[in-house]
C-alpha cells in the first residue's frame, strides 16, 4: 500500500534528495511539494524543486509556492552556514518543463486537505511557516491530517545556535503552533539524522547506479560532505547527514528511526535558547505527550534504501 505525503521544502541539498526519495519510492504517493523560505529565499527553493522534478523526469508533480519569510519576526540573520552546504540555486539545469502551480501554498495545502479523504501525511522539512499559517487559517484542516513528520529540531545539540535546529529556529512561532496542534507528530531532529550519515563511498556507489537520481544525490551529498568538513565536522570524516530524506524513509519504514512518545515545545522567548525543541523524557512539566521524538537511526538502512530508490527512474 502506498502513503500519500505532501513535502512542505526549502530546497536546498538534502531537500532535494528528500523530493527525489518521495517522488521516486514506489512506497509513496508525491501528492505536491510546498516551498518554503529557509535555505535560501523563496523563490530559489521554488526553482530549486522544479529542477529537481525536471532533473528526474517528474515534471508533473504540482509545486506551490508559499511565504516568503517567518510569521512573526524579520529573517533572523542566517547564523548557520547554510550557504556552504546549500547554495542559493542546486547544480542541476534550469527547470524547463516542470513550472509552479497557481495559487500559494497555504491556500493549496488548505484546499488540499479539506478536500481529502484523510489520508495525506504531511511532511515538513523546512521551517514551519506554511503549515502553522494553514492551521491558523482553517483548522478545520487539522482533523484531515493523519499524521506529520517533521525534519527539526534538536536535543543534545543544535546547529544555527548551541541550543537550536535550522528549520525550527528561523521560525519558532510557527514551528511550537505546529507541535502543540493536537495531531499525531512524529520529529526527526538533528539527534536522529546526525546518526545516519552518508559516505563519498556511498555516494560512489550512488552516482554508479546511472540514474537521474543517483547522479544528482551523489553531487548534493558530495557539496553536503565537504560543507560540513569545513564548518560543522561530524564523528566521522568524509561523511555527512542528509536530514530531508530521512524523514521521508521515516514515512517509508517507521523502523528506520528510535522514537520516544514525549512531551516536546518550543522555546520562543529566550536570548540564549531560542528555537530549542525542549523535551521532557522525564514528564517533569506533568504536560501529556505529544511528540514522537527520534533520538537514533538506523544508517545502514538509510543508505540502503536510498540506493535502491534513487536506482528507480520515473
Ligand atoms: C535542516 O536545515 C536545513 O538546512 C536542511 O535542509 C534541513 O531541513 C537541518 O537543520
Ligand atoms: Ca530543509
Amino acid at each position: 500500500m502506498t502513503t500519500k505525503i505532501i513535502l512542505d521544502v526549502d530546497t536546498g541539498t538534502d531537500d532535494a534528495v528528500a523530493l527525489m526519495v518521495g517522488a521516486l519510492s514506489p512506497d509513496i504517493e508525491l501528492v505536491g511539494a510546498t516551498t518554503v523560505n529557509g535555505n535560501t529565499a523563496v523563490h530559489n527553493c521554488t526553482e530549486n524543486t522544479l529542477r529537481v522534478f525536471d532533473w528526474i523526469g517528474m515534471p508533473q508533480v504540482p509545486v506551490h509556492e508559499g511565504m516568503d519569510r517567518p510569521m512573526a519576526r524579520a529573517q533572523m540573520t542566517q547564523l548557520n552556514p547554510a550557504g556552504r552546504i546549500h547554495g542559493d540555486l542546486l547544480d542541476l539545469p534550469p527547470a524547463t518543463t516542470a513550472s509552479v502551480q497557481p495559487g500559494h501554498a497555504v491556500d493549496w495545502l488548505i484546499d488540499t486537505y479539506l478536500a481529502s479523504a484523510g489520508d495525506i501525511t504531511l511532511v515538513p522539512v523546512g521551517p514551519l511557516t506554511n503549515i502553522a499559517m494553514a492551521i491558523q487559517k482553517a483548522p478545520a484542516m487539522l482533523a484531515k491530517i493523519p499524521e506529520i513528520v517533521i525534519m527539526g529540531g534538536a536535543h543534545d545539540h543544535g546547529n544555527s545556535t548551541a541550543s537550536a535546529e535550522f528549520n525550527i529556529w528561523l521560525d519558532p512561532e510557527a514551528a511550537r503552533i505546529v507541535v502543540n496542534c493536537g495531531r499525531p507528530i512524529r520529529m526527526v531532529p538533528l539527534d536522529a539524522t546526525h546518526r545516519a550519515l552518508v559516505s563519498l563511498d556511498d555516494c560512489r556507489t550512488l552516482r554508479g547506479l546511472g540514474t537521474p537520481g543517483g547522479e544528482a544525490a551523489a553531487r548534493f551529498v558530495e557539496k553536503r560532505i565537504e560543507g560540513y568538513g569545513a564548518t560543522q565536522p561530524m564523528h566521522r570524516s568524509n561523511a555527512a547527514p542528509v536530514h530531508d530524506a530521512l524523514a521521508v524513509c521515516a514515512v517509508i519504514d517507521p523502523t528506520i528511526i528510535t522514537t520516544q512518545f514525549i512531551p516536546v515545545d518550543v522555546e520562543t522567548d529566550a536570548e540564549l535558547s531560542v528555537g530549542r525543541t525542549v523535551c521532557d523524557f522525564r514528564f517533569r512539566s506533568g504536560r501529556p505527550a505529544n511528540v514522537s521524538f527520534a533520538m537514533d537511526a538506523d544508517e545502514p538502512k538509510f543508505v540502503r534504501m536510498l540506493t535502491e530508490i534513487l536506482g528507480r527512474t520515473a
